[in-house]
């Protein structure tokens, strides 16, 4: 294996564009390692900016150039992602010489062996490359992005999580910890069960917002129901709207709030906390700006459950008679 220690090594990054790769490579960049941005849409990078090559899980001819002198890569499953072909492209990197894969599952993979994230994770324990596994819990970043309009517009936490916990964990964080085993030794074969640190019901999170943001924000603890019809009655994909149902059905049953000090053993400090968390990014809550123009520093692109199933175009209909199961 590589010294995981020289700087020289280049890393390279799938999913550089999106939640937790924007901030990784930020973090690779700033400890001076050698960084490749994986990307379908690159752009031309400036002297001192991290190289952007195309790559698509979907195009086997773009893997090639990629992965040219990649020693430890940086793999997610892609929102929607085909499993088949993030194997063979996990295959490929480590013909040509990838030693090391920091993966990004998801909190409870391993009690899942249908789940998408595991049947990677299993194909990354047979292969001949040493492999860390990050699986993460719910991304605070899921609040500022796919469900901020309901905070500007409504003052609500509108998701039918009902009473159940999540142990919310800041992408920021996940991304810190992928920085960790990309660059320093002892984390080879090593599953990491990444959350913040405190599960909260979406009731207790909206006390947090309210506290932080100054303002009264509620959790109307939504019906799967009443949260579907104004999901999909804002133009969101049907697909999505189906991804979002399953999401929160399992928190709802009480499945998302396992806490675990893995972060706080990799980093040596506490995982963010929600106040800090929304205390850094309150703009995006701002109820004076709209929707349609929403603050740039948004990050991420959320729960990343991208689908191409058929767009709704029927106009809103949520409406305050809708059946709320509290
Ligand atoms: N959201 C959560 O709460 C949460 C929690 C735990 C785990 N996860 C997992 O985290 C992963 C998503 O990570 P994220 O939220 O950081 O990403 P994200 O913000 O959803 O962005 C998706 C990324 O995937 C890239 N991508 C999409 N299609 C691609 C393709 N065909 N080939 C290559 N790249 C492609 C995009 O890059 P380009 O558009 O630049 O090509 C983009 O950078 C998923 O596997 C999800 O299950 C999410």
């Amino acid at each position: 294996m590589g010294d995981r220690n020289d700087p020289n090594n280049t890393v390279l990054v799938t999913g550089a564009t999106g939640t937790v790769g924007t901030t990784l490579t930020e973090l690779l960049a700033e400890y001076g390692r050698s960084v490749r941005i994986a990307t379908r849409t690159p752009a031309s990078a400036a002297a001192d900016e991290p190289e952007s090559v195309r790559f698509d899980f979907e195009k086997p001819e773009t893997w090639g150039r990629a992965f040219e002198g990649v020693d430890r890569l940086f793999l997610l499953l892609p929102p929607g992602g085909d499993v088949a072909r993030a194997r063979d492209a996990v295959d490929a990197a480590i013909r040509v010489g990838v030693d090391h894969v920091v993966f990004l599952s998801v909190l409870g993979a391993n009690r899942n062996p249908l789940l998408p994230h595991r049947r990677i994770e299993r194909h990354l324990e047979q292969s001949d490359a040493s492999y860390t596994f990050l699986r993460a819990s719910f991304f605070m970043q899921n609040l500022a992005e796919v469900h901020a309009v309901d905070v500007r517009e409504h003052d609500e936490l509108f998701v039918p999580a009902g009473e159940g916990r999540t142990s919310f964990v800041d992408a920021r964080d996940v991304a810190a910890v992928a920085a960790a085993a990309l660059t320093e030794p002892g984390h080879e074969n090593q599953r990491y069960d990444l959350t913040g640190r405190e599960a909260l019901t979406y009731d207790e999170a909206a006390q947090v917002f309210s506290e932080t943001l100054g303002r009264r924000i509620t959790y109307p603890n939504p019906s799967p129901f009443r949260f579907a019809r104004r999901t999909y009655g804002r133009d969101e994909p049907l697909g999505f709207v189906v991804v979002m149902l399953g999401i929160y059905t399992v928190a709802r049953l009480g499945f998302s709030g396992r806490v675990t000090d893995d972060v706080e053993r990799v980093l040596g400090r506490s995982p963010t906390s929600l106040a800090e968390f929304v205390d850094d990014y309150r703009e995006v809550w701002d109820s004076s700006v709209s929707s349609a123009s929403s603050p740039e520093s948004a990050p991420g692109t959320g729960l990343g459950a991208e689908t191409d199933v058929g767009a709704n175009t029927d106009s809103d209909s949520d409406s305050d008679t809708d059946t709320n199961t509290r």
